[in-house]
């Protein structure tokens, strides 16, 4: 049996637009996927995105047992429980719970694949682990978070090296981003944390602060974690 046709969306697509049936990977390595596949690591119960921080308030608000998360220009939003660091995302804090996620851009990602069939969150701190989890896949699309409409280099290579490796396992670049994206694709630790520490949205969050600093040492780190995140 062939491998997975693989498509890339750079930013995040017009809502509806992705088929049912596929399998979509949500892809934002600065700061969302990242933190909430931690979240997920720790024993979070379920994420659910919004768009709006207000939305995710009343959610909280209306759901015992769930957390407000998320950031507003990149800090923790008036009246949340938790920011987008992942290490605000401990076991203690999270375990059980259900987390209402708003983000600038990753929580967009998660709202266009919220019909697919299947829904993971990637980065290239469960790079590895999420290729596993898609080997058995026949439709795949990795779409980007990018930032504020624009594609995020960080968003980009990390598709690029999940489509590269699902292409080593049998599978087909199936559109045109897709081919672009591989073309980025990182072959080593070094690679993954050099292009992430550089990017702009890493370097703007880096100017934020120390601990701000760490998250992006966090996200730029490869493989940090070894278990996929599905929502
Ligand atoms: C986002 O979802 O826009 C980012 O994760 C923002 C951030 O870096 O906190």
């Amino acid at each position: 049996m062939s491998g997975a046709r693989v498509r890339v969306a750079l930013v995040p697509p017009t809502p509806g637009s992705l088929p049912t049936a596929a399998c979509a990977v949500a892809v934002d390595v600065l700061r969302a996927t990242t933190t909430l596949a931690v979240a997920l690591g720790h024993g979070a119960a379920r994420v659910e995105p919004f768009a709006s921080t207000l939305e995710a308030l009343a959610y909280r608000d209306a759901t015992p047992g769930t957390l407000a998360c998320g950031e507003r220009d990149g800090r923790i939003v008036e009246g949340f429980d938790l920011g987008n660091s992942p290490f605000e995302y401990t076991p203690e804090r999270v375990g059980g719970r259900t987390l209402a996620f708003a983000s600038t851009n990753g929580s967009i990602a998660m709202l266009i694949a919220s019909h697919c069939r299947r829904r993971l969150l990637a980065s290239f701190a469960n790079l590895t682990a999420s290729v596993e989890a898609l080997a058995a896949e026949r439709d795949v699309w990795l779409v980007c978070a990018g930032k504020e409409g624009r594609p995020a280099i960080e968003d980009t290579a990390c598709a690029g090296t999940l489509a590269q490796r699902l292409v080593d396992r049998g599978g087909t670049l199936a559109n045109l981003e897709a081919h672009h994206a591989a073309k980025l694709a990182c072959h080593s630790a070094a690679e993954v944390r050099s292009l992430v520490e550089r990017a702009e949205h890493a370097r703007w969050l880096t100017s934020l602060g120390p601990a701000f600093a760490a998250d992006v040492r966090y996200c730029a780190t490869l493989d940090a974690l070894d278990s996929p995140a599905s929502w």
